[in-house]
């Protein structure tokens, strides 16, 4: 009878040790959390901030309802919404050290580690007190939100030799971005098709960059080392980086009629096609595809550009066809942010301009409910290795 007991209580400890060292590749399909931020329904193609459908959003508020409603968990009314607005407006401008960094860093570096290395350099600027409460953190969420386009577009310039340009206060926040890129007002439509692809961006559950600032943040640090975190995460081609790449592509096949003998051999070369599939959205479409494909088509008839809305269309129509993969939330912005002028090496920066009311929000929510995430690792290198002496040792 104990013999029985014995060998159960061995069987379980072996079954429990296997799920304990199960790996999970690439975390594909684990939940790792819980959020009341960004649903993001992968089966039906459907995402929600703070449970209002993304599209709905993107027709009928802006950028600015958006971060209010992530960071406060309700639209604003009008008067909130104007005093946030000014708010963030006046913590657009720099102080005069960052400028200096930004103008002195060496090699002409890329703008997405000139934005990392700024982020990570406004720590310098702030005392950290280790207050970690939603009001401290909103704080700096704003400065950082407030913050970003002016770090991106005066390094810009910067790396042009050119002045940088101040913020407009008068201006909406994505209109302001393109203000300080171009140095001229945009119109309605181009501040409106900025302001729906940020306000498509702003959120997107446990992405990578979002799981990396949460990382950082579950250690209890401060939110300028989770944000400098998700800055770099973002970085990579499978994430941010995959918007300037799929404008790149476009720009390489030239036309419509030409995408069917790019589409081919690229993937017959196995190449991955950039701005499609996504790691949620694996049947169908991303859903913030449809208004972004839509703002594209206006936009391309204001610019009389259909033959770039052509394209796009024909590439997407040929990877559904050909691979049954679906543009993601990359591939119609690419267009959009060129036909705003918005130069290839901005393309990430702007993404991470668009992400931050998410990043900070996640990190508030994991401060409020903290745990440190740890996982564990298998190992699977060498066991039981004889030690060998420095003077005994050969190459
Ligand atoms: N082009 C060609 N084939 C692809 C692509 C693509 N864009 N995406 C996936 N596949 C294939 C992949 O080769 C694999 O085929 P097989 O099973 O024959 O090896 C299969 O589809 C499954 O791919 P996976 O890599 O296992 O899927 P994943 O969930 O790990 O990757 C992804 C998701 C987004 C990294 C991937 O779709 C990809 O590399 N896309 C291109 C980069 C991109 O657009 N990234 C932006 C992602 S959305 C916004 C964001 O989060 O930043």
């Amino acid at each position: 009878m104990s013999t029985q007991l014995y060998v159960t209580s061995v069987e379980e400890m072996q079954a429990a040790k296997r799920q304990a060292t199960q790996v999970h590749d690439g975390l594909k399909g684990v939940t790792v959390g819980e959020t009341r931020l960004s649903q993001v329904d992968g089966e039906h193609g459907k995402l929600c901030y703070r449970g209002i459908d993304v599209g709905t959003l993107a027709e009928k508020s802006t950028f600015e309802e958006t971060i209010y409603l992530l960071w406060w968990d309700a639209l604003p009314t009008a008067e909130q919404l104007a005093t946030f607005s000014a708010e963030l407006a006046e913590r657009r401008a720099l102080a005069p050290d960052i400028h200096r960094l930004l103008q002195v860093l060496p090699g002409a570096a890329e703008p997405m580690d000139a934005l990392r290395t700024a982020v990570s350099a406004l720590t310098c600027t702030v005392d950290d007190d280790g207050d970690r409460c939603h009001e401290a953190s909103v704080k700096t969420a704003m400065a950082l939100t407030a913050k970003l386009p002016t770090i991106t577009t005066a390094y810009y310039h910067y790396l042009n030799d050119e002045e940088s340009i101040p913020p407009d206060p008068t201006l909406g926040h994505a209109a302001n971005f393109l203000y300080m890129l171009h140095g001229e007002r945009p119109t309605e439509m181009e501040s409106c098709a900025m302001d729906v692809a940020m306000l498509l961006m702003a959120d997107h559950g446990f992405n990578a960059s979002t799981f990396a600032a949460r990382v950082t943040s579950s250690t209890l640090a401060d939110l300028y080392a989770a944000i400098t975190t998700a800055i770099g995460t973002l970085s990579g081609p499978l994430h941010g980086g995959a918007n300037r790449r799929a404008m790149e592509m476009l720009l390489a096949i030239g036309s419509a009629d030409k995408a069917e003998a790019y589409l081919t051999s690229a993937l017959a070369e196995g190449q991955r096609i950039m701005g499609f599939g996504h790691r949620v959205y694996r049947h169908v479409a991303d859903p913030r595809s449809h208004t972004l494909r839509r703002m594209l088509y206006k936009l391309c008839e204001q610019h009389q550009r259909m033959d770039l809305y052509e394209l796009a269309g024909a590439v997407a129509d040929l990877m559904a066809t050909k691979k049954s993969l679906y543009p993601n939330v990359d591939f119609y912005t690419a267009p959009i942010l060129y036909l705003l002028r918005v130069p290839l090496t901005l393309f990430t920066p702007v993404f991470a301009i668009s992400r931050i009311p998410g990043w900070t929000a996640q990190v508030m929510e994991q401060y409020a409910n903290n745990r440190l995430l740890r996982p564990l690792a298998r190992y699977v290198g060498a066991e039981h290795r004889a030690y060998i002496p420095l003077d005994r040792r050969r190459a």
